[in-house]
């Protein structure tokens, strides 16, 4: 079985997949965590993230190792774990121009497919229902308005105290920008595939949230 959790940033899907996949006894992947390694491994070397051809190297070369932990998933790239470090903006922003890169995608898609094979997982991202597994058993698409996701997100880097210098404006423009980039890339665009759930989480709590998808997945095929 594999439920596809899609949505933008903010949305709460990570969180909400998260514990649905810990109900289940699932495996839960977050897929934006491998384009973020990619831009973090590009950074490293220095690599333009512009330079469509030299990322697709380093995703290629990159072995990306996503382990169930603790806090749903831990990530480690060339068995270093980096998991702390994959939220820092510059890693968002890198993350989104990879991301927009065909081939990027193709090699990502391809790990991910490979992921969900074994079946019995809850995966995450923008594009699950739609590309990586439009055969998925069940499909949610998460949205909230952008401001209560850029309140959200604020709140998660108060709290990460990885937020030096930003304020609660700036990060709501940063997730409209992002909405932006993921929703009109010519490739894998982030939207609602056709048979997904559509939830509206700005005003449920994360319980209303996990409490419907429980619901939809017990209610069979
Ligand atoms: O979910 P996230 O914020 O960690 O995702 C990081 C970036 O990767 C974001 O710009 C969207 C992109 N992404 C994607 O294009 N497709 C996915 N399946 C997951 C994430």
């Amino acid at each position: 079985m594999i439920i596809a959790i899609d949505g933008p940033a903010g949305s709460g899907k990570s969180t909400i997949a998260k514990i649905v996949a810990e109900k289940l006894h699932f495996r839960y992947i977050d897929t934006g965590s491998m384009y973020r390694s990619v831009a973090w491994k590009s950074l490293q070397k220095k690599v333009t993230l512009g330079d469509e051809d030299a990322v697709a190297n380093i995703a290629r070369e990159t072995k990306i190792e996503l382990v169930p932990g603790e806090n749903g998933q831990s990530v480690f790239i060339d068995g270093e774990n980096i998991t702390s470090q994959l939220k820092e903006e510059t890693i968002s922003r890198g993350a989104a121009i990879v991301a927009a890169q065909p081939i990027i995608r193709e090699i990502m898609t391809a790990k991910q497919r490979e992921l969900g094979k074994q079946g019995q997982v809850v995966m995450d991202g923008r594009d699950i229902g739609t590309v990586v597994f439009p055969q998925a058993d069940k499909k949610f698409f998460m949205d909230a308005d952008p401001e209560e996701r850029g309140r959200r997100r604020f709140t998660e880097l108060k709290d990460k105290k990885q937020i030096a210098n930003a304020d609660l404006v700036t990060i709501i423009e940063q997730v409209k920008q992002r909405d932006q980039e993921d929703r009109n890339r010519k490739i894998a665009p982030l939207k609602q595939a056709e048979d997904a759930i559509l939830i509206d989480t700005t005003h449920l709590s994360i319980d209303q949230v996990v409490e419907q998808i429980m619901k939809t997945i017990n209610s069979g095929p």
